[in-house]
């Protein structure tokens, strides 16, 4: 039976010398959910670990990543602005963090730094988790940044019948297509509403929809019943486009699966145990609901 994953009072019972150190490092960084996520992760499966941020500022990543070494520091989640500059200090990378040019967790296999990319695996498993299947898809991505990346390599790795891109800038966007192989391409705006039509799946990769003046990432009368549609945005919980996703009958989900799920594959890599998944997502729930609480800036 799994332990309560939030205690009223606390998330561990000590600390001692023997206490393995995980950490996140990024700026912003104080309000990552992560440490919540895996200090509740460590209490239910009654590991003796706990997790910190450590705010770094830009310039800094590379070096703040070998000292994951000069302290032992059993693994470390890296956020924006440091994905691609640890990448200098890292030993090795995993063919999905190569190919992005993205680390964003970094597993210390006894002083040997091996810089990860779970969000891509994080986003298969959520979008599996609503009963969806992207093998076989036709896909659309709104977007071509580091998030729209990890999802187009994916999407490809998974078996997509097909990927299509998306992007504001459509020289970014030519980029990120060729993650995905041949037979990928990239959308002109004017092509945006059929490639949609015909979809099974589109995703939004772009920050619209977060700030409460957006509006919907994509038309409404492009959308249809057929289609599953996710929002990579966990804050607010329903976006403009998952508000017409809802109206239009079409399946959807928001980011909140991804980011529970690359977080669970990122502890299975700093500690090689499996992720106490339940316990992290109800972690994520509790505090995502305080943010909802606070509204759009909590
Ligand atoms: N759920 C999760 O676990 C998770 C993980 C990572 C990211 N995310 C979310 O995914 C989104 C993208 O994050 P990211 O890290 O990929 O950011 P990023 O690297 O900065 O890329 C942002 C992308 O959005 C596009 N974009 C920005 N503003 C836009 C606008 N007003 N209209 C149209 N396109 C616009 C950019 O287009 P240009 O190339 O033209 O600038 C670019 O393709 C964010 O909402 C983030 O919160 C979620």
């Amino acid at each position: 039976m799994l332990r309560p994953a939030v205690s009223s009072d606390n998330t561990r019972r000590s600390v001692s010398g023997l206490t393995h150190v995980a950490a996140v490092i990024g700026d912003p960084v104080r309000h990552s959910l992560s440490p919540t996520v895996f200090n509740a992760a460590f209490y239910a499966a009654e590991m003796d670990w706990v997790y910190l941020a450590f705010p770094v500022p830009e310039g800094s990543g590379a070096q703040a990543a070998r000292m994951v070494r000069t302290f032992d520091i059993r693994g470390m989640s890296v956020t924006m602005p440091h994905k691609e500059s640890v990448i200098p200090a890292m030993d090795e990378l995993t063919p999905v963090a190569q190919r992005l040019n993205a680390v964003n967790c970094i597993a210390n296999a006894d002083g040997r730094l091996i810089g990860h990319n779970t969000d891509g695996a994080g986003f298969l498993a959520s979008v599996r988790d609503c009963g969806f299947e992207p093998t076989g898809a036709r896909c659309v991505v709104l977007g071509a940044g580091g998030a729209a990346r990890a999802v187009i390599l994916a999407l490809a790795e998974a078996g997509a019948a097909s990927v299509a891109v998306h992007n504001r800038d459509p020289g970014r966007g030519r980029i990120a297509v060729t993650l995905a192989g041949e037979g990928a391409v990239l959308v002109a705006d004017d092509a945006l509403v059929d490639a949609v039509s015909s979809a099974d799946l589109v995703v939004n990769a772009t920050p619209v929809g977060m700030s409460s003046g957006d509006g919907s990432a994509l038309p409404e009368d492009a959308l249809h019943s057929e289609l599953f549609v996710a929002d990579l945005i966990y804050h607010p919980s329903e976006t403009p486009l998952l508000a017409a996703a809802e109206r239009v009958g079409a399946r959807h989900c928001n980011g909140a699966g991804m980011l529970m799920h690359q977080a669970a594959e990122a502890f299975r890599i700093i500690t090689g145990r499996a992720a106490p998944v339940d316990a992290m997502a109800e972690a994520m729930t509790a505090a995502l609901a305080k943010r909802a609480e606070e509204g759009p800036q909590g």
